[in-house]
């Protein structure tokens, strides 16, 4: 963290002179991050309590047990750092009403919302979701993935410290950014998407297309801040006009298999890409689809959607993330019946061509 951002964090907690505070986080954030050298000395004389996520993704069984650590803790501040569960964790903790039948109504779409029980301080470890500014977040029951949404999900306040980020596994860059790159590209393609969303996707992707590489293979804190910001703008472009079909798709590939959320959404964001093009003649959207695709093609400095294609598929191969489902670990002609019903229906709402059940099979019995 530079003396920027410690300096914005002493602010925060010591403005509003907050008493108690309870810090979410991940082993690998907490300390991987470097945060472990500064957070024990500006909190010294705060009461305070650590918990450590240890679910892979954010599940109910963990959010419930975190529900509880803080009800029993009372806090007045909840710094969540980490990446996206742990940023969801806290998000849902704040302002789902917690019932005996919570899973039900989660379910069911019929889960209260009621006031913030804390102020929320997020402080991304990865660039990122941009789940720092959504007013959603996920959680899975049963490995199936649920949104919880509401504008009051939206955090406080958040830090974008890239010191805290560029420690991160190569791994994990690639994965984080490249969710950045879909969201934008979605955002950009969604049937809700607006004028507004529209700049936030173009601002961000002019920055990830720019970074993106470099932040995964060639790390400074400057290409670092560049992503965090990419990734920041794709949250906001995605609070407007949600994610659609790659995003839909994922979930189960991150449920079943552990495949990490971005890496998740590489998996078909090609496919879908060329699914919509393909089918432009059926857009349901008000916008002129044509005009989209020349946007992203324009920003990734491309001319056509075959290049565009070929230039997302070189990016994913020199991040190295894996393409290949056998060493993924996928058997995709047993599981395709699996992952289609783990698919998330109201993303899939958003895309701009309507997505059959026969056009999902066809793209997920491509893949080898
Ligand atoms: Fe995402």
């Amino acid at each position: 963290m530079n003396y920027k951002s410690i300096n914005k964090l002493k602010k925060i907690i010591y403005k509003k002179s907050f008493k108690k505070i309870f810090i979410l986080t991940g082993k690998n954030s907490y300390y991987k991050s470097g945060a472990s050298k500064i957070l024990p000395s500006i909190l010294l004389n705060k009461i305070h309590k650590f918990y450590f996520k240890k679910s892979y993704y954010p599940e109910i069984k963990e959010l419930k047990y975190i529900y509880l650590q803080i009800k029993k803790f009372n806090p007045d501040l909840v710094i969540a750092l980490g990446g996206g569960s742990v940023i969801d964790y806290s998000k849902i903790v704040n302002v789902l009403k917690f019932s005996f039948d919570v899973d039900k109504k989660i379910k069911k779409n019929t889960y209260k919302i009621i006031e913030k029980s804390f102020n929320l301080l997020v402080i991304p470890t990865t660039a990122g979701s941009g789940a720092e500014v959504t007013s959603n977040a996920v959680i899975y029951i049963n490995k199936i993935k649920y949104s919880i949404e509401h504008k009051s999900l939206k955090p406080d306040k958040f830090i974008l410290s890239p010191e805290l980020i560029i420690r991160a596994s190569k791994k994990i860059k690639a994965s984080a950014g490249f969710d950045a790159i879909s969201q934008s590209i979605e955002s950009l393609l969604s049937l809700k998407s607006t004028a507004k969303s529209v700049f936030y996707a173009k601002k961000s992707l002019k920055l990830s297309f720019k970074n993106y590489l470099n932040f995964v293979n060639n790390p400074s804190l400057k290409n670092t801040f560049q992503m965090a910001l990419a990734a920041n703008f794709s949250g906001k472009a995605i609070s407007i006009s949600k994610t659609t079909a790659p995003h839909a798709l994922s979930y189960p590939f991150t449920a079943f298999y552990n495949i990490s959320h971005g890496h998740a959404v590489s998996l078909t964001l090609n496919d879908f890409l060329k699914f919509n093009f393909e089918n432009m003649a059926y857009s349901k959207s008000k916008f002129n689809l044509q005009k989209r695709f020349k946007i992203i093609q324009n920003l990734a400095g491309t001319r056509s959607i075959l290049e565009l294609i070929l230039y997302i598929e070189k990016i994913k191969k020199k991040s190295a993330l894996e393409t290949n489902f056998k060493k993924l670990g996928i058997d995709i002609y047993k599981d395709y019946g699996k992952i289609l019903s783990g698919i998330n229906p109201l993303r899939l709402k958003n895309n701009p061509i309507k997505i059959k059940t026969k056009d999902l099979t066809k793209i997920l019995l491509s893949k080898k």
